[in-house]
């Protein structure tokens, strides 16, 4: 997916962070279409289950799924044979699993997705979770700050045939200067002005992610906990318009 191919509908990725079946089904239903794409991560998958996939493509969007994989490449090799077989368009793995897990990961779902004519997932590199500040890094023995390490990852995770990388909006600045502008960005850690922070400590608006260079918005409790799910669809979809116009 070539980045001035994105519509505007394909920038922002509403995350379903919920338990239940029947709260996705309000979701989705609420969201009305504003999107092309929502994200199933972890709370999803393991407490609705797959199934949560052919809800969320019941109502016509695709399917992010943020499986945030990290093993051994032989077991995530396996993995990617399954979830190609889910065709989501966008699946994410950790950086930090490493250039062989990506790469053989990468090669995996090209040729299972062929093998069922379907279009491969995109695959996403999680660098940094946004959730991580330089001090909580520094304790785990990343004394190079976020910047550096999210860079690094980010390098490492596109020379391994990655197709885009997920970082904090702050970093994307400095990783597009240093990277270039031939891969795609996707940035959780997305607040409206005024918004809690919740467990993100690495945040911005969706204006300025998009000004620094981001692609794609996640964005899950600012729109799902906002009270009119719609509505704010609506003020980052402008937000990100007037953005991308500057
Ligand atoms: O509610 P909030 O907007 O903080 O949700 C962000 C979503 O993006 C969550 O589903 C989280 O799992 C996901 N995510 C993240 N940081 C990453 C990758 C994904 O917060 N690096």
């Amino acid at each position: 997916m070539k980045r001035n191919r994105l519509k505007l509908e394909d920038r922002l990725v509403i995350s379903m962070d919920v338990g239940k079946k029947s709260e996705l089904i309000s979701e989705c239903h609420k969201i009305g279409g504003l999107v092309s794409t929502v994200k199933l991560g972890l709370e999803v998958l393991y407490n609705i289950g797959l199934e949560a996939v052919d809800v969320a493509r019941s109502f016509g969007y695709r399917v992010m799924l943020d499986a945030k994989l990290m093993d051994i490449p032989n077991t995530v090799n396996g993995a990617a044979r399954g979830i190609a077989a889910l065709c989501p368009s966008i699946v994410t793995m950790h950086a930090l699993g490493g250039e062989n897990m990506l790469r053989q990961a990468k090669i995996t779902l090209k040729e299972e997705s062929q093998k069922r004519e379907n279009r491969p997932p995109l695959l996403f590199a999680v660098t940094i979770l946004t959730s991580l500040d330089d001090g909580d890094l520094g304790r785990m023995g990343f004394s190079a700050g976020h910047i550096d390490t999210v860079t690094l990852l980010a390098g490492i995770a596109l020379k391994s045939g990655a197709d885009g990388i997920i970082c904090s909006p702050n970093e994307v600045k400095i990783i597009r200067d240093r990277l270039g502008t031939d891969f795609l960005v996707a940035t959780p850690g997305i607040r409206l002005a005024g918004d809690d922070r919740g467990d993100q400590k690495r945040v911005n608006t969706p204006g300025e992610a998009v000004r620094a260079g981001s692609d794609i918005l996640i964005v899950g409790r600012s729109v799902t906990q906002s009270g009119d799910l719609k509505g704010t669809v609506e003020i980052i979809k402008s937000e990100i318009k007037d953005a991308l116009k500057q």
